[in-house]
């Protein structure tokens, strides 16, 4: 009998770590803020809590073939986000190694592969919470409706590796915790994506200019946690714009030409995505298609045949099917925007991307890929949200709560629990859509 959903039950295996995951689905990264935080005492900052663990053990029955973790800080005072984030820092006093260890075990406890998410947010960091950021150069973020960030200090050459230590000693510490892997956030307008952006971007060393010196610390990162790991089936995967949407911003055309040297560098998996703080994007199809009438021919493959546009689904799954022709050996995995079984299935059949990834839908039904491949769901629960995405954010860091809370899970798809938490965030606001806007 026809199975609409056999090309996602399909194992897929990575070109250099050698494992497979069990099916075409991934946990896309989300930010949990479930970790210890105190005010005062960084020190006591950033550790995993019973309320993560829960969260993990949770999604792990969903039957989701790769679960990316929220991001992960690796400096103590550089957070992403005020409260709660998990930091994995060389200085803090303890390395938190035995709390992690729960969270990879309760990741893993029915078979799924565990990636924990690292960044650093260099200068899109709230000037409440970081008045002194450090980026690239002194290119300061625009402010944005209430929130204002701090100019940001070029860092030094020293301070770039001491930046790519940190990155590969919170790589080590996961590894050593039993972490199938990692993944660099160099997506969203964090630190690397600053790196690669030539307007945020303005150094003259060996870290700016080209696009290949843009990329420079990403690459030294990826070596140096090959050198420190010393296990080639640990992953390394990247989250990746495919543009900034941003005038000077990181490009199409320079987001192949990364994942290129991603590939190079023994990437096993490159998840796409789009826009950053300054400027959201869902959509990288105007700008696909006009690369493809009028852009960069060159880019695209003689035999390049559209997605089919009938039965699309995801923000930016144009660009995951141009880059995914683009690849020899890495795979690709489109996030945003996927609610539909058939919406997904047809990516993958029609070799859009190897992976669909899922983020909030799966703080609504954490089990839902499960269903889907049970065939017991065909869409993603949908929500009574007006048309605002920013709610839809908040609204999912809430489930995300309640699930580590053990609490029933908000259904959004009733107008009475919107309205009533609608009414709870303009209380709460604007704290609460500033903090959930660093994402
Ligand atoms: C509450 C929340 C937190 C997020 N935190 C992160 C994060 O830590 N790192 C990241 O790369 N993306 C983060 N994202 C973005 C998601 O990974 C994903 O790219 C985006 O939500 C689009 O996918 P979706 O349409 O399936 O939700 C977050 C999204 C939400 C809703």
């Amino acid at each position: 009998m026809f199975d609409p959903v056999e090309p996602l039950k399909q194992p897929v295996t990575f070109p250099f770590s050698g494992r497979t995951a069990k099916n075409r689905f991934l946990k896309s990264a989300m930010s949990e803020r479930l970790a210890t935080f105190s005010t005062f005492d960084p020190s006591g900052r950033g550790q995993p809590t019973e309320e993560l663990v829960r969260l993990y053990e949770t999604w792990a029955k969903g039957d989701i073939g790769i679960i990316v973790t929220g991001n992960i800080q690796i400096k103590k005072d550089h957070l992403e986000a005020t409260g709660r984030n998990t930091i994995i820092d060389r200085d803090l006093p303890s390395v938190y190694l035995q709390e992690w260890t729960e969270v990879a075990r309760a990741a893993k406890s029915q078979g799924s592969l565990v990636i924990g998410q690292l960044n650093h947010p260099g200068r899109q960091v709230s000037i409440n919470i970081q008045p002194y950021p450090e980026a690239p150069s002194d290119v300061e973020q625009p402010s944005t409706g209430d929130v204002l960030f701090g100019r940001p200090t070029p860092l030094t050459k020293d301070g770039i590796k001491d930046i790519v230590d940190r990155f590969t000693y919170a790589a080590s510490v996961l590894h050593r915790a039993g972490f199938d892997g990692v993944q660099l956030h160099a997506a969203h307008g964090y630190l690397l994506s600053q790196f690669l952006a030539k307007r945020t971007n303005m150094r003259t060393d060996e870290y700016g200019g080209s696009l290949v010196n843009r990329a420079h610390i990403l690459l030294e990162i990826i070596a140096a946690i090959r050198r420190a790991v010393q296990n080639p089936s640990f992953i390394i995967s990247v989250k990746l714009n495919s543009q900034d949407s941003i005038p000077e911003g990181f490009c199409i055309e320079e987001s192949i030409m990364v994942a290129k040297l991603l590939e190079i560098a023994g990437v096993d998996f490159i998840e796409v995505s789009g826009g950053a703080y300054e400027q959201t994007t869902r959509s990288s199809r105007d700008k696909v298609t006009l690369l493809y009438f009028t852009g960069s021919p060159e880019l695209i493959p003689s035999d390049y045949k559209p997605y089919t546009v009938e039965t699309r689904e995801g923000y930016f799954v144009e660009y995951a099917e141009l880059l995914r022709s683009h690849l020899n050996l890495s795979k690709v995995v489109a996030t945003g925007g996927f609610r539909t079984s058939q919406g997904m299935a047809n990516a993958v059949s029609q070799g859009a991307a190897d992976i669909i990834g899922l983020a909030r839908p799966l703080t609504a039904e954490p089990l839902l890929v499960r269903d889907i491949l049970r065939g017991e769901k065909k869409t993603a629960k949908g929500d009574r949200f007006p048309e605002s995405p920013m709610l839809r954010f908040v609204a999912s860091a809430a489930q995300i709560a309640e699930i580590g809370n053990g609490q029933d899970i908000t259904d959004f798809d009733n107008a009475f629990h919107v309205a009533r938490f609608i009414a709870k965030m303009q209380k709460e606001i604007p704290a609460a859509i500033s903090e959930a806007l660093f994402l």
